[in-house]
């Protein structure tokens, strides 16, 4: 199944369209979250301003910058090989490059990382990129550079990103920064810092060059996306501390996404991630009135133990996030829903476990993100609670949660064959050139015959077949969403 990530994302990046004038050359990867790469897109930008152009040879490259991820122990060591990697690269071939760390392991560590790590030169923090010039021109000059200041202001919202491997259909926007939840198990509010929101003209502003440019879909993405509010800026747990009027004219999620599907109704628009604690019926009820809002919503649980999200600081019982299942069926019919779980998680029994998995009985998710439990340094659960669930167990576990996510996804999919859908045309099928690949509003990947259809193309694609990630069909035609003049929004 395509959506159970074993391994950390990564890729490497290149932006098409170079400037004639840049003359040095940057090497960019990201690791984990889509955050990540978003960041990677602000960083491109930044450096192109400072006479840079994106390589994917590492060889050639006079700045290699790995972006990184602390989630999980695993994604920190995929990280440390690389390093390995861009080492050999420096010894053999490229004895004047330059390494800089990006991201969470880069806050996480901060200074630390250039004494264990040699081939380090420049560490910088997601806060930073700003500073990226000064630090580039530090390590120039031969110094080692360091900024892992975290910002109570800083939302990127006035740089343009350059969208690095894009397929010119799909983009991210960042809405928030940060995380205030303070889950036990979590490493992203130490290494991400305190919820700020981005001014939603800013966001506004990026949609709808987005769409001049011919872009389809965009993906509004937070660690929290339902904690959004702004409010003029400036950190979300301050805004009581705020003036009457701002409070007032406060813009929050349910109302940024009127906003942007209002300002481009033919673009469609998805969001990540949202909190079972957060996420209001006035989101439900933008998402079900508008047309081009997907139909999709990622709502990590966790767990299904009322003890263990307890012990997670995750404020919400199983019950309740029951009842908020079923309102999101009543408000959005047809709505797809996926999770994130946590196998293993310290003084889990196995029947916390059977929780788990009855919990998922009960919601039959489309998708899934599994993961074993890994102990962060410096969280609260470090700190608090022993790491007692012996690794097979965990493993165990994580294989019986993945079985039935593997079932109700599967039975999910089946739901469409025989059905037409709407999908959106990204790119050409993995497994066939004859094939475009797209997805449904429920975030389901369809391949079909490509025909005279193109990338960017809303089609109505009948439904044959599935597997428990994929739907396989052929397109009948263009979608309304196609024809400004027939199109017609629900609102
Ligand atoms: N709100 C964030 C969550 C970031 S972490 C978002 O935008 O997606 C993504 C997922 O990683 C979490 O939902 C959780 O399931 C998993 N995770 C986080 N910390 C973990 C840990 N210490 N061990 C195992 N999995 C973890
Ligand atoms: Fe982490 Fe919980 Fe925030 S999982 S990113 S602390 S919502």
């Amino acid at each position: 199944m395509e959506k159970i990530i074993e391994e950390e994302k990564q890729g490497t990046a290149v932006v098409l369209e170079q400037k004639q004038e840049n003359k040095r050359k940057l090497y960019i990867e990201s690791y984990g979250c889509q955050m990540n790469f978003s960041d990677s897109e602000i960083v491109a930008s930044i450096l192109t301003k400072e006479g840079f152009n994106t390589t994917t040879v590492m060889e050639e490259a006079d700045l290699v910058l790995v972006n990184t991820c602390s989630i999980r122990d695993k994604a920190e060591q995929t990280v440390r090989k690389r390093l390995e990697k861009y080492n050999r690269v420096k010894e053999r071939s490229n004895p004047h490059m330059k390494v800089g760390v990006l991201g969470c392991m880069a806050e996480r560590l901060k200074s630390k990382f250039l004494e264990e790590e040699k081939i380090v030169d420049m560490v910088v923090g997601p806060d930073a990129y700003k500073d990226l010039p000064n630090l580039v021109a530090e390590i120039d000059e031969g110094r080692e550079a360091v900024n892992v200041i975290l910002s109570k202001e800083e939302t990127y919202g006035d740089i343009a990103p350059v969208r690095l491997n894009s397929n010119g259909v799909t983009a991210f926007v960042s809405i928030t920064r940060g995380c205030d939840n303070m889950c036990t198990f979590c490493v992203v509010p130490f290494t991400r810092g305190r919820e700020r929101s981005r001014d939603p003209y800013s966001i506004i502003e990026e949609v709808n060059d987005l769409w001049e440019k011919g872009y389809k879909e965009i993906t509004l993405l937070g660690q929290n996306v339902d904690s959004y509010l702004w409010y003029g800026g400036g950190l979300k747990k301050d805004f009581k501390k705020a003036s009457k009027m701002a409070q007032a004219t406060a813009v929050d999620f349910a109302q940024l996404l009127h906003k942007v599907a209002n300002a481009q109704p033919h673009m469609r628009i998805r969001f990540s991630t949202s909190n079972p604690q957060d996420i209001s019926d006035d989101v439900l009820h933008a998402i079900a009135a508008h047309r081009n809002i997907c139909n999709y919503i990622h709502l990590p649980v966790q767990s299904g133990s009322d003890r263990i999200l307890k012990e997670m600081n995750r404020l919400h019982t199983r019950d309740e996030y029951m009842r908020l299942i079923d309102r999101i069926h009543a408000i959005i019919p047809e709505c797809a829903i996926s999770q994130d779980m946590i196998a293993g998680f310290p003084t889990e029994t196995e029947k916390d476990h059977q929780d788990t998995l009855s919990l998922m009985e009960y919601v039959k998710y489309d998708y899934g993100f599994m993961f074993a439990y890994s102990e962060r340094p410096g969280t609260l659960a470090a700190r608090k609670l022993e790491d007692d669930v012996p690794e097979e167990v965990k493993k165990r576990r994580l294989n019986e949660i993945i079985d039935v996510q593997r079932r109700t996804g599967l039975e999910r999919a089946q739901y469409f064959v025989g059905k037409t859908v709407e999908c959106l045309i990204e790119k050409e099928s993995k497994r066939s050139d004859q094939h475009w690949a797209g997805r449904n509003t429920q975030n389901y990947v369809a391949v079909f015959p490509k025909e005279n259809y193109k990338v960017g193309d809303y089609v109505m694609v009948e439904i044959s077949d599935c597997t428990s990630a994929t739907l396989i069909g052929k397109a009948v035609g263009y979608s309304d969403m196609e024809s400004p003049l027939t199109f017609d929004t629900k609102s």
